[in-house]
């Protein structure tokens, strides 16, 4: 089991660690809690005792139970340290080497890779002395969780909001992940639907909600490979250490993917490309009394199709019946590795649900059909046959 030292200062914002801790844990990682004695005036260390089952760590020089010499170990015995949240006055202790409290001494005496989330005041957030202080701590290797823009506990509007607790456990996962099977692998992987104008305000789309694109860009990001992510709209977050280009129609999708496909070595296709776009869009918003009764469409171009060279290439197919023949008819037309087959007449399959029952279809003809799982579990399977593949592929 990986072991994550957690460690809190004091900010408003420490109570979000709580739900950290706990995101943490159900991940599957020891949790151990060290805070500063500012932090403890905000939540109780009772709190984290709870939710991770271990006694949490205050003051250095007192020995905590279980632990044995404090700082030391905490620093010893952790994969990764997270500080979440991360004070203006922490960062500052960090960058100088001051280590007069618990939290900062663990930094000082740890080798391992540390992750801070700041959460402050805009002024103190944006101040350059905050600022070169991060800059120095991510020279010297720490990974920092941009805090987002919004309205702040002080009343003002601004940077230095603790960044989003997926985006926190996310930098975790990426870290952990570094040194996995796909370490090094560039991995292109599209989601979304595209949209293809009419006119100025209206467009031919469709319900795909980017979930499963999403997950796997996840998935492959834990396993240590670099992901890009070329994604039509959607509200989904970006996960963290994920690079994305965002589109909106088929072809800027198909042009943006070409770009990346010369430096990527697998490319894994969920989006669902509208497949045929209107021929003259109207670049103002058409009256409704001027709406034509039919609109002319001309076909988009197929963006697997295109794609040739040494590349493994998934690609998915959303069919409502005689799903495996047709799903296998595309696997060989697009030239495949592996296609994704799912049957969207089920309610609990395919766009906008939770969930996903996907057929995999393998080049050399191998089928399996998985139980119904969510769109995370059929993320991790399908980053499996990639791991798998890449073994196969050994020029790649
Ligand atoms: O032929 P169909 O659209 O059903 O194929 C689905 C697969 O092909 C998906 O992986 C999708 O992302 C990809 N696709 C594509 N270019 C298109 C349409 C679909 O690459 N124009």
């Amino acid at each position: 089991m990986k072991k994550v030292t957690l460690g809190v200062s004091g900010s408003i914002a420490a109570y979000r660690a709580a739900d950290i801790a706990s995101g943490l844990t159900k991940l599957g990682l020891d949790v151990q809690v060290a805070m500063t004695r500012e932090a403890t005036k905000f939540i109780a260390p009772l709190t984290f005792h709870d939710l991770t089952h271990h006694p949490v760590a205050t003051d250095m020089f007192v020995p905590v139970q279980g632990l044995g010499a404090d700082h030391i170990s905490l620093a010893r015995g952790a994969d990764v340290i997270l500080i979440s949240p991360c004070t203006a006055n922490l960062i500052a202790k960090l960058a100088c080497g001051i280590c007069d409290d618990i939290v900062s001494a663990t930094v000082l005496a740890t080798m391992a890779p540390v992750i801070l989330a700041p959460a402050m005041n805009t002024v103190m957030y944006e101040n350059v002395i905050t600022q070169e202080n991060l800059t120095q701590l991510r020279k010297r290797g720490f990974t920092i969780v941009e805090p987002d823009y919004a309205a702040l506990p002080c009343g003002e509007v601004g940077r230095g909001h603790i960044a989003d607790t997926e985006r926190i456990l996310g930098a975790v996962r990426m870290i952990l992940g570094r040194g996995g099977e796909l370490q090094g692998r560039h991995i292109v992987v599209t989601a979304g639907g595209t949209q293809e104008p009419i006119d100025a305000v209206r467009h031919i789309g469709n319900r795909s909600s980017g979930r499963m694109g999403y997950a796997l860009t996840e998935a492959l990001r834990d396993r240590g490979a670099r992901v890009m992510l070329i994604a039509g709209p959607t509200t989904l977050l970006t996960p963290f250490g994920v690079e994305k280009i965002e589109v909106r129609e088929a072809l800027e999708m198909r042009d943006r993917v070409l770009e990346e496909i010369p430096s990527a070595r697998a490319i894994v296709m969920t989006a669902a490309v509208v497949d045929f776009r209107p021929e003259s869009p109207s670049s103002r918003k058409v009256k409704r009394g001027d709406f034509p009764s039919t609109i002319s469409l001309v076909p988009n171009p197929d963006i697997l199709n295109e794609i040739k060279g040494d590349v493994i290439k998934v690609g998915f197919a959303a069919e409502s019946e005689d799903v495996v023949q047709n799903a296998a008819k595309k696997l060989a037309w697009k030239e495949l590795d592996l296609i994704v087959a799912n049957d969207i007449s089920r309610p609990d399959s395919g766009f906008g649900s939770d969930t996903n029952q996907v057929t995999l279809i393998h080049k050399g003809g191998k089928i399996e059909k998985l139980p119904l799982l969510s769109k995370w579990e059929v993320a991790v399977e399908i980053t499996d046959r990639i791991v798998e593949l890449f073994k196969e592929r050994l020029s790649l």
